[in-house]
């Protein structure tokens, strides 16, 4: 089915089970330990060996040996596999790293070796009693110092995203008569998912089967074979449950290569999974940014001039950080700039995470909005809606399809009560507390992709639905429940959904906050189809009967909807493909985050206490899991303002705190009360669902928001996330050394 002109009427527009707040299918399976993650599986008929890998001690140079002789006399050890026996080896084409280095080491933990025992422990032992010898280089670990010989992204070229200039900047920028020219900095971030990359690999003569942990199974066959050098057609990737993944298991990561290595040289079924310590160096992360921020106005706050560059680094081959993407679509002013830079780094490559661009663009745009509303003595909620716009802003021909930027603004300041903010920053107090409030915008693109899907019918009137898309913790499961039981018209309990494989049809998985309207597109055309074949089993003309409380009928004749699969099981299998819609109409999903934090007076320990997203992203089909999205994607934010960084040491060139007891991340007692409201919206350029994703868009902004409401309540202006307390406390002596 293409969808190519703006959905109409529809049978899910009854929203008898979508759009309803439905538990999720999985979640029996999840809290009583049945859900089978990739790590977990029994695999009939075979005893599994198993891998470790082992990370390279270096971040830049080559390895001159491997000594494996004291490993391989262990018992238990079944063998070990370096560069020098694995056979060729190509790269992805998402990820830069080539996921087994040898002999030239690309970034430190980089996997250069998998030791394969009988027992977990064994190989880990065996791993223990490598030794290696390097030959080190000299490497590029300071993001600040590369700048200056990072290079500048497709200039010229406003159609990339990356490098634009609309009406003259400069010039523009020169002449308002307020300005703000503002350095930002964002620190390298780790998804910090709570399961770890894992996969046990199998082969039976050319077929390879991995039971992995990825989010796009599409991209992981096609990138698995493409390392491998074998044809897709030979891979299997089975991936039906995923302890979190945040854009760090976009693909295809070291355990799974590692993996089907190890179980072609051994001919055994090879578990890996990667060790939390070496996850944060190993896989990817968030890359750190440098970003300027220069935004002019008219007194009356109109923004004449905004210009945003940002500065990121990678590994060679990898690629930018797109901080500029939300600038370019946010706020209206004539004269725009947007400048990426890359420079090149030897850390570990950086790469999607939740928001990727988007996150950490605004983190910086929204403070710099906030710096500027002091500066006119303007309510940042005011001088927000000021400078909203519905016309795309570098291009007034390209409208938004829907765009209620303003009433998500209005509508959380009346909720959260904003105007009790005090209008001086620290102007409020509670004993030894500091108190303030803070808001940003929020928004994030709305993609939709091609999906396949296929849905049989049995003659006891159960709908099973078959298609790749994974479930990251999403939701997944159920709205696509949700999206079958509406068509069929049947209850969610005669709904059965079968994912994450990829011998089923493919989907584009769950990345870019694109999966649930693209997964329930899919799903949506091919119950179309399996509908007209009821139909015409039941002799009614395609397209006329009514589908409801498990019955088709047409004026007085009504069948049983199970009757139309007595003589054997229907399948319609179809795919939800795509026209101009998305040339035609700038999509995106828009929010408004609001933020009461406390600063105690003293230690300058920060407390958030309040917080409420309003959120604006097209059809919500199942509000409690939307919710669910919204409010992890909150708690995030709170960790990217106020504790998440990746410490590089520059010297070494590694992450220092590579565990969870260094890195950081919010815990229950660190986040307070949270509110989401989801405005209510529908979108009918972007599919017969009329949704948007959701689970990006809670992120955007959230962190801003914080230091934001830090800055209202203490007066301190930071600008190097995370806002961690000692920088409070440093710039309040120097405040009050100035006073
Ligand atoms: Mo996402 S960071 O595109 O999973």
């Amino acid at each position: 089915m293409k969808f190519d002109k703006p959905a109409g009427k529809n049978a899910i527009d009854q929203l008898k089970v979508v759009g309803k707040p439905i538990d999720r299918i999985d979640g029996p399976l999840k809290t009583t330990g049945r859900a089978t993650y990739a790590y977990e599986h029994q695999i009939a008929e075979t005893k599994p060996a198993y891998g470790y890998i082992v990370g390279a001690g270096i971040a830049k140079g080559r390895i001159e040996a491997i000594h494996q002789t004291a490993a391989k006399s262990l018992p238990g050890v079944i063998g070990v596999i370096t560069a020098s026996n694995a056979g060729p080896l190509k790269t992805g084409r998402f990820y830069a790293d080539r996921l087994l280095a040898g002999p030239d080491v690309d970034h430190y933990h980089q996997a250069i070796a998998i030791v394969v025992a009988e027992s977990f422990e064994q190989a880990r032992a065996g791993a223990a009693l490598l030794r290696v010898d390097y030959v080190k280089s000299k490497g590029s670990f300071d993001l600040k110092k590369a700048g200056a010989s990072a290079t500048i992204l497709n200039p010229g070229r406003p159609s990339t995203a990356a490098t634009a200039e609309v009406s003259s900047f400069e010039d523009g920028f020169k002449s308002a008569p307020f300005k703000l020219d503002e350095i930002y900095t964002t620190p390298d971030q780790s998804h910090a998912m709570m399961e770890p990359h894992a996969t046990i690999a199998k082969w039976d003569g050319e077929k390879l089967t991995c039971w992995c942990s990825i989010q796009q199974i599409n991209w992981g066959v096609r990138d698995l074979a493409n390392i491998l050098g074998i044809d897709p057609k030979n891979i299997r990737l089975i991936s039906a449950f995923i302890g979190g993944g945040f854009g760090g298991k976009g693909t295809v990561l070291s355990d799974i290569v590692a993996a089907s290595l190890a179980a072609r040289l051994t001919g055994r079924t090879v578990k890996i999974t990667l060790q939390r310590t070496l996850m944060f160096n190993n896989t990817i992360h968030r890359p750190a940014t440098i970003q300027r921020l220069r935004i002019g106005a008219d007194a009356d706050g109109t923004i004449t001039s905004i210009g945003h560059e940002s500065l990121s680094g990678n590994i060679p081959r990898g690629f930018a950080e797109y901080t500029t993407t939300s600038t370019r679509t946010l706020y209206a002013g004539k004269n725009r700039m947007t400048q990426l830079k890359l420079a090149l780094l030897n850390l570990p490559e950086g790469a999607a995470m939740r928001a990727p661009g988007e996150a950490s663009g605004m983190m910086a745009l929204e403070i710099a909005m906030d710096e500027m509303a002091a500066k006119l003595k303007m309510d940042p909620v005011e001088f927000r809606i000021k400078n909203d716009t519905q016309v795309h802003p570098e291009n007034p021909k390209r409208t938004f399809s829907t765009r209620l930027l303003v009433e998500c603004l209005q509508t959380g300041a009346k909720k959260f009560k904003w105007e009790s903010r005090s209008k001086q920053p620290r102007g409020k107090e509670e004993g030894d507390w500091l108190l303030g409030m803070g808001v940003a915008s929020a928004v994030r693109g709305a993609p939709i992709m091609k999906c396949a899907a296929r849905v049989r019918l049995s003659n006891k009137g159960i709908v099973t639905v078959e298609t790749d898309m994974t479930d990251i913790g999403t939701g997944s499961y159920t709205i696509i429940a949700q999206t079958a039981a509406e068509m069929m018209g049947i209850e969610i309990n005669k709904v059965v959904v079968k994912l994450g494989d990829s011998s089923l049809p493919e989907s584009p998985g769950s990345a870019g906050q694109w999966g649930a309207a693209s997964s329930t597109s899919g799903v949506y055309a091919a119950c179309v189809k399996l509908r007209e074949k009821v139909e015409q089993m039941f002799g009614f003309e395609p397209g006329t009967a009514e589908f409801s409380d498990g019955k088709v009928s047409v004026k007085n004749k009504k069948y049983s909807l199970s009757k139309a699969a007595d003589s054997g099981e229907l399948i319609s299998e179809d795919e939800m493909t795509y026209g101009e819609l998305s040339r035609e109409f700038a999509q995106d999903t828009f929010g408004a985050h609001f933020v009461e934090v406390a600063v105690n007076k003293y230690s300058c320990e920060i407390r958030v206490r309040r917080m409420l997203a309003v959120c604006h992203a097209g059809r919500i089909l199942n509000p409690k899991t939307a919710r669910s999205q919204v409010i992890g994607a909150m708690t995030m934010g709170v960790g990217a303002a106020l504790m998440e960084e990746l410490v590089v040491d520059t010297n070494v060139g590694f992450f220092v705190n590579h565990d969870l007891a260094g890195y950081e991340v919010p815990v229950h007692a660190d986040i307070p009360h949270q509110d989401v409201i989801l405005l209510e919206d529908l979108d009918p350029t972007m599919s017969p669902m009329k949704a948007k994703g959701i689970g990006e868009l809670g992120l955007v902004g959230v962190a801003a928001a914080i230091a934001n409401a830090v800055y209202n309540a203490t007066g301190v202006r930071i600008r190097e996330y995370p806002i961690s307390l000692h920088k409070i406390l440093e710039s309040s002596y120097n405040l009050e050394e100035n006073n």
